[in-house]
Formats: C-alpha cells, sequence, structure tokens
C-alpha cells in the first residue's frame, strides 16, 4: 500500500494468544502493530510480556530464550531477567546494569491481552470482568482489513441477511459506555429437532479488540460464549480469532459433560467460521469510507464510528457520518 492506511492503529487491549498456549515454563511470541511481543510464564505460573530484544546485545527471547524457574534467560550470553524485569545475572555472576520492560498484560477468561495506549500511555480503562469460562474451541485467520471494520460487521445488520443469509435484527440500540459499546439482537435459526429458536444475544464490545456475545441456550439447557478477537498485526492486516465455549451438558456428569460442551463448542465454532470466511473478501478489497452513505436503519453504525473515535489521537480524527445517518457537514 503506498498511501498511508486509512486508519492508524487504534489504542486498547488486543489479543495475544490463549492462556493455555502459554503454560509456565514456556516462551512465546506474538505480533502487535508492526513488532513482536514476547510471552513467557515462569515455573511459578507469572505471566509477562515483554519487548523482544535482549538489551545486552539484541538477542531475540523468542528466538530460543527458555525460562528458568521465575527467570527468563537469554539464548545469546545467558543473562537472565526476573519477573520485575531486572537482570538476576549471566552464568559467569556477571549483572547486567539494564532491565526488560514490561508490556501491561490482562489475562480473562484463557485469553491473554496486551494493552496499546496512545503515544505510549499506560491502560486508561479496565477489560470487563471475567465471564466465568475458558474457549473450548478456537480458529485464526488473517484479514487484510483493520480492527474497526472488523468489529463494525457487528452493527451493520444488512449485511447480516444479504451476505450471511441469517435472521439476525437490532432489539434496542446499542449502549455507550466509555470504551464499551453494547449490540442488541436477536437471531432466529433452526436447531435440528428443535425448530426455529430466537436467541437473544447481547454483544458487548471492550474497545475494538474484543468482542463478546453471550446466548441463552434455554431449549438445550445450555449458554454459549463466542470471543471475537481482532489484533492489528500490520497496517491493515489483522489477526481474527474466534473462541467459543459452549457448555449444554447441564446434568450430564464429569468426563461425558466435558466431552459433550467441547464437541457442542466446536460445531457452534464452525458456524462461526463459516461466517467470517464470507466476511473476509468483502472487508480485504472494501474501501474505507470516512463518510459512508448511510440509509435510514443504520443509525448503529454512525453511532459505532464516533463511539470508536476515543481509540486513536487527537490526529486521527477524521469526518465521520452523523448518528442520523447523514453524512456530516
Ligand atoms: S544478547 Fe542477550 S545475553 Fe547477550
Ligand atoms: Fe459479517
Amino acid at each position: 500500500m503506498t498511501n498511508a492506511a486509512p486508519l492508524p492503529y487504534p489504542s486498547g487491549w488486543f489479543c495475544v494468544g490463549l492462556a493455555r498456549d502459554v503454560p509456565p515454563g514456556r516462551v512465546r511470541t506474538a505480533r502487535l502493530m508492526g513488532e513482536d511481543v514476547v510471552l513467557y510464564r515462569t515455573r511459578r505460573g507469572t505471566l509477562r510480556a515483554v519487548g523482544p530484544h535482549c538489551p545486552h546485545l539484541g538477542a531475540h527471547f523468542g528466538a530460543g530464550g527458555t525460562v528458568r524457574g521465575e527467570d527468563l534467560v537469554c539464548p545469546f550470553h545467558g543473562f537472565a531477567f526476573g519477573p520485575d524485569g531486572s537482570c538476576t545475572g549471566a552464568p559467569d555472576g556477571t549483572r547486567l546494569r539494564a532491565g526488560l520492560a514490561h508490556h501491561h498484560l490482562a489475562e480473562r477468561d484463557g485469553v491473554l491481552y496486551v494493552w496499546r495506549g496512545i503515544a505510549d500511555e499506560p491502560p486508561t480503562w479496565e477489560l470487563p470482568p471475567p465471564v466465568g469460562a475458558v474457549p473450548l474451541a478456537w480458529w485464526r485467520g488473517e484479514v487484510l482489513s483493520h480492527p474497526q471494520e472488523v468489529m463494525e460487521n457487528g452493527v451493520d445488520f444488512r449485511h447480516v441477511s444479504v451476505l450471511h443469509g441469517l435472521d439476525t435484527r437490532e432489539t434496542a440500540p446499542p449502549e455507550v459506555a466509555g470504551p464499551l459499546f453494547t449490540i442488541h439482537q436477536r437471531t432466529t435459526t433452526r436447531f435440528p429437532g428443535l425448530g426455529a429458536v430466537g436467541l437473544d444475544q447481547p454483544v458487548a464490545l471492550a474497545g475494538l479488540g474484543t468482542m463478546r456475545l453471550v446466548a441463552e441456550l434455554p431449549e438445550l439447557g445450555g449458554r454459549l460464549r463466542v470471543w471475537v478477537l481482532a489484533t492489528p498485526v500490520a497496517p491493515w492486516r489483522t489477526l481474527v480469532r474466534f473462541a467459543v465455549a459452549c457448555s449444554a451438558s447441564a446434568g450430564v456428569p464429569g468426563v461425558l459433560g466435558a466431552a459433550a460442551d467441547r464437541a457442542a463448542s466446536w460445531v457452534a465454532l464452525r458456524a462461526a467460521v463459516r461466517i467470517i470466511k464470507q466476511d473476509r473478501p468483502v472487508l480485504a478489497h472494501k474501501r474505507y469510507l470516512a463518510q459512508p452513505r448511510l440509509v435510514p436503519g443504520e443509525r448503529s453504525i454512525g453511532l459505532f464510528r464516533r463511539w470508536a473515535r476515543q481509540f486513536y489521537g487527537e490526529e486521527a480524527c477524521r469526518a465521520e457520518p452523523r448518528a442520523d445517518g447523514a453524512p456530516a457537514d
């Protein structure tokens, strides 16, 4: 892309992986906004996210770095760093008078997030409380798009029936509370043996990196939770993760119940992945229009765009449509 991307990277919390991928003793590298982030968990379970390069001579911790007890050890000359970032010494006892800077990290419901602030400011808001379930099925894929465009899909009800063939309606206007944006919608879908089932699904966005859907399944005696996680890895390239936790086995004991939940989660995930695969080519080729020609019934898109402005610095604020759907003056 020769021109600058039409939207810069947003601020907020962005997924860098699942907690299950970083068990004690493991070092992993994630990509976030054109940079590597190295994640590791100490033997006692402390999780850290650091810049990738060792302050000694610049080796990459993700390329051979190891965890020794509570320390992260560089593969090049063996300097070790404790959980507070300070150097605990090389194998011969030499200490480095430099330490590691940590990224702000949060773990919620088995998902790991790193904070990126406007002009490197520390976190100005926290992720919502956990829902109390960890993902049982997951998928990831890259989309040539921006997190704001990915998340805007959630308020674009017109495309849901046309592109995805789903009967989803907005039941009330979205609620805005600082960095949180809640969409109220109802999907009517057919379940084998149950006929048409209406699912009321509040969809909660926390910034532009995470969208969470919790749906009660009274007919199945369960609950469905879906996470849509959008991580900008490069300008106009976003890693989208879908994670699902379905509990459909109320009353089914132990191992059998757990296996039933996992199976139900993978079934639900397949449906979600089918949807993102329909979105992907559209998102990859569409152009970001700062002033789209919205039509009646699309107020929520205007509202979403105005809410999303808070995640950028001053200079990135562009003319956006008014909430009534008319273009900005
Ligand atoms: S570069 Fe890391 S110990 Fe030398
Ligand atoms: Fe979509």
